[in-house]
């Protein structure tokens, strides 16, 4: 029997040595889909700009945003943990606004975590919500809201003094409360030395297989959106060449009227259709 994962079953994986799975969503269909693959948790990102919005990066999505994918995934899961990302500028203001917005993302996006970017410099924040009783996991390494200054999507924490502030971050969102922290484009041999580090499981995208789980945007491991395909992504599936090919086949048999068939068909009694005639 599958069981709820939680906060504390996430913290209990890593000292049990068990890896956590995580895989986006955003909408109920596919949450049900990937719920059901036995996943440890869901997490709603603010990748959603990119992969469902369109959007060239996270920095448009709202919090309205967030509540409304974040809800209909909820109405899609029962077993896995259901994260959903504090978008830009939500909690980055003030500690202040990172409670209210934490809380409103349990509250009406039906979230049993929430994730932030940053480390040392949002730990007020994390230590906030968490006080609260809101489970917060952290980011660190890459950190998509802060693609401007960072300047494009670079590896992190290459050199000693990054891989050293890479380190303290790790360390600075643990002791803040963060119960879990995902490493973002980083070093498969630093990811490895961060996750001995913490206590707290190490979530990889672009980290390497030392992390004690890893995530990747369903889309990119389906092989449904092309526009950026970075290193790290495995294709699982070519669902976007299933899906061109169908919607295709669709099209030529609607042109052709070779469906609707009869067995897509409502009848009618023939007595009621001669009274119409
Ligand atoms: O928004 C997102 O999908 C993420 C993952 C890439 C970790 O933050």
């Amino acid at each position: 029997m599958n069981v709820k994962n939680t906060a504390v079953t996430f913290r209990e994986a890593k000292e049990k040595g068990e890896k956590l799975s995580m895989l986006t969503a955003y909408d109920y269909s596919t949450a049900k889909l990937i719920d059901e693959s036995g996943v440890n948790a869901i997490l709603v990102g603010d990748s959603l700009g990119n992969v469902v919005l369109g959007y060239e990066d996270t920095i448009s999505v709202t919090m309205e945003d967030m509540i409304h994918h974040g809800a209909a995934v909820a109405r899609g899961v029962k077993n896995a943990l259901v994260v959903v990302d504090m978008p830009f500028m939500s909690y980055q203001t003030s500690v202040y606004d990172a409670v209210v917005n934490a809380g409103r993302l349990m509250k009406e996006g039906r979230a049993d975590a929430v994730k932030l970017e940053g480390g040392a410099g949002v730990c007020p924040q994390i230590k906030a919500i968490a006080g609260a009783g809101i489970p917060v996991m952290a980011h660190l390494g890459l950190t998509p809201q802060s693609i401007n200054a960072f300047g494009g999507f670079k590896v992190q924490g290459k050199s000693e003094a990054a891989a050293r502030a890479l380190i303290e971050d790790a360390k600075a969102v643990e002791a803040a409360g963060a119960f879990s922290v995902v490493l973002e484009c980083v070093p498969a041999k630093l990811a490895k030395l961060v996750t001995e580090t913490v206590g707290i499981p190490t979530i990889g995208i672009g980290a390497g297989n030392a992390c004690d789980g890893q995530v990747l945007v369903y889309q990119d491991m389906l092989g449904m959106f092309s526009d950026f395909t970075p290193k790290f992504v495995k294709r699982f599936a070519n669902a976007g060449e299933v899906m061109r090919e169908a919607f295709g086949n669709y099209c030529r048999e609607v042109q052709a009227g070779t469906f609707p068939a009869k067995e897509h068909e409502y009848g009618i009694s023939d007595d009621i259709l001669e009274k119409l005639y």
